[in-house]
């Protein structure tokens, strides 16, 4: 299959992405939970894991055997293998995705429809690999507003370079708000389907510790910062730090997400 933009950009170690996103995913992951309604009898399947975070979290409520995830990032499933003993971790699409029909209590993905190649082939997967009566969820960022490190990355990229527009992900993610969110999940024929907002944060120890995962081109915005020749990566970074308003010293920031909930019918 075709990635979709920005897809190979998780093909790298998994460390750099656990310093980058990673560090909101714990968080986030724990919201989707509680949105989804996951209960301790449940069986459910991760699409999308990564390196393993929201794959941890639901370990912790349900236990490692009633756990499944899948991701086509090779480094990223084995990373969640090795991390957490026990998970069925498969190499593959939410696409395609390797599961029996109705097998599944509840289906999540955290940040991951808008890197698949055909979304409404991946909600499609989710719902059939899902009970009748089953939650599908999905989160993704809110990219064109109040995820605050992705929003202050592309208005500093932009600024300094308005054909950088075309890969801010604020603009260049379809499904970045509670309408086109909610629509995927309707269209996909989902019951009582409804989006959630919520923010999670991250804590940084200094500027550093935000720049440096960037540099190791993971996920669009490392990929662009990445791309970026010397000099015009140091004009780029001074401006992201004045953006953020970060310095030396330790920082937090606000990531706002959407999660939208149905019920297979
Ligand atoms: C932003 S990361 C999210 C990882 C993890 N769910 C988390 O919340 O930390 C996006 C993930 O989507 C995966 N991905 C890309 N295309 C995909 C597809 N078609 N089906 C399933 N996962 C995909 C990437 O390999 C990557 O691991």
């Amino acid at each position: 299959m075709v990635d979709a933009p920005g897809a190979a950009t998780f093909r790298t170690p998994a460390e750099a992405y656990d310093r980058h996103i990673g560090r909101y995913s714990g968080e986030l992951g724990r919201a989707l939970i509680a949105v989804a309604g996951v209960r301790p009898a449940d069986r459910a399947l991760d699409v999308g894991c990564g390196p393993g975070a929201l794959t941890t979290e639901l370990v912790a409520v349900i236990g490692a055997e009633q756990v499944a995830a899948v991701d086509p990032s090779a480094p990223f499933v084995e990373a969640c293998r090795r991390r957490l003993p026990g998970v069925d971790v498969q190499e593959a699409s939410a696409e395609a995705l390797p599961f029996s029909d109705d097998v599944f209590d509840r289906a999540l993905s955290q940040l991951v429809m808008n890197f698949m190649t055909d979304p409404p082939a991946g909600v499609r997967e989710m719902q059939r690999v899902t009970r009748p009566g089953g939650t599908v969820a999905a989160a993704v960022w809110d990219y064109a507003g109040e995820m605050t490190l992705l929003r202050r990355f592309w208005d500093a990229a932009v600024a300094l370079d308005p054909s950088a527009a075309d890969r801010d992900e604020g603009r260049c993610m379809p499904f970045c708000t509670p309408d086109s969110l909610g629509q995927l999940w309707s269209e996909a024929g989902l019951r009582d389907v409804r989006v959630a907002s919520v923010t999670v944060a991250a804590g940084y120890d200094d500027f550093e510790d935000l720049w440096r995962p960037l540099e190791l081109g993971v996920g669009p915005s490392g990929a662009y910062a990445a791309s970026l020749p010397a000099e015009r990566r140091a004009v780029f970074k001074a401006e992201l730090r004045r953006r953020l308003g970060a310095g030396d010293e330790p920082f937090r920031l606000t990531a706002r997400a959407w999660i939208a909930t149905g019920r297979v019918p």
